[in-house]
């Protein structure tokens, strides 16, 4: 296959649905969790990529809070792989000047893992080349009601009138307060949803759905997307752009 061109103004904010790694391990005769493995492969390979493309940001959704209904053996996998990439790939992220981030909630979390995330965060806390940023115990309806319960408890305390709350206020107190709205979603494996990932930040990205499985995810599959992106004319909500 013909190696897609180069964009020239590439999205700043991609999100990715890392789908499909159960379906590729059966499909192999591996169990799923060789799937989810080879998913960490082309993680490394996608935040290279990315980087290399000029995209500022990449935002993966690692583990979501539904995950925890999955086999108890394959949650406890999975949670393994994380602090096994952390463990494993943080020094050479940070050398190589990305900072990362994490989303998601953190009531309840394995203080193991917890205090992984947080060092990962901290270590990293002043790079500015590209951000990682890992959505782990993470939903956005969750996200979206723990920034209402803030609001509910500044009115509460007089520091907010109900009349004050805005979209902008709401933005400030998500766990991605601060980042640029997701240009572009990616989801992998030939499922078109969003599964409650972003979905305030993504009001107007576009999203791009691929057929291949997570595990053979690499640089081309992520240029065809791009350039698919840079194709569609983004209008949010407003009029074409006129021609004089
Ligand atoms: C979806 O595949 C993938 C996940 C639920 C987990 C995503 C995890 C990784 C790609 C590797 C881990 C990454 C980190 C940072 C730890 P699926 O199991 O839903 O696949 P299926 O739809 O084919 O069953």
């Amino acid at each position: 296959m013909s190696q897609p061109l180069p964009v020239s103004k590439p999205p700043r904010h991609v999100a990715i649905i890392m789908d499909g790694n159960g379906r590729w391990a059966t499909s192999r005769g591996l169990p799923r969790s060789a799937g989810h493995k080879a998913g960490i492969d082309a993680l490394r390979r996608a935040v290279r990529a990315a980087a290399d493309m000029g995209i500022e940001y990449l935002t993966i959704y690692s583990f979501s809070t539904e995950n925890w209904s999955r086999p108890r053996t394959e949650v406890a996998f999975l949670l393994d792989l994380l602090k096994r990439f952390i463990r494993q790939d943080v020094a050479e992220l940070h050398a190589s000047g990305v900072r990362i981030r994490v989303i998601g909630d953190r009531e309840n979390l394995d203080p193991s893992i917890l205090s992984m995330l947080d060092e990962a965060e901290r270590l990293t806390q002043g790079n500015t080349a590209f951000t990682l940023v890992v959505a782990f115990n993470y939903g956005s309806r969750q996200e979206i009601a723990r920034a209402a319960r803030r609001i509910a408890e500044q009115v509460e305390q007089g520091n907010l009138k109900s009349s004050e709350v805005t979209a902008t206020i709401l933005d400030r107190l998500l766990d991605t307060s601060g980042m640029p709205e997701p240009d572009l979603l990616i989801r992998t494996g030939g499922e078109e949803r969003i599964s409650n990932f972003l979905l305030w930040q993504c009001a107007y990205a576009e999203f791009v759905f691929v057929p291949e499985f997570w595990p053979d995810f690499n640089a081309e599959i992520l240029a065809r997307a791009v350039q698919t992106y840079a194709a569609r004319e983004r209008r949010f909500g407003g009029l074409k752009a006129q021609t004089a």
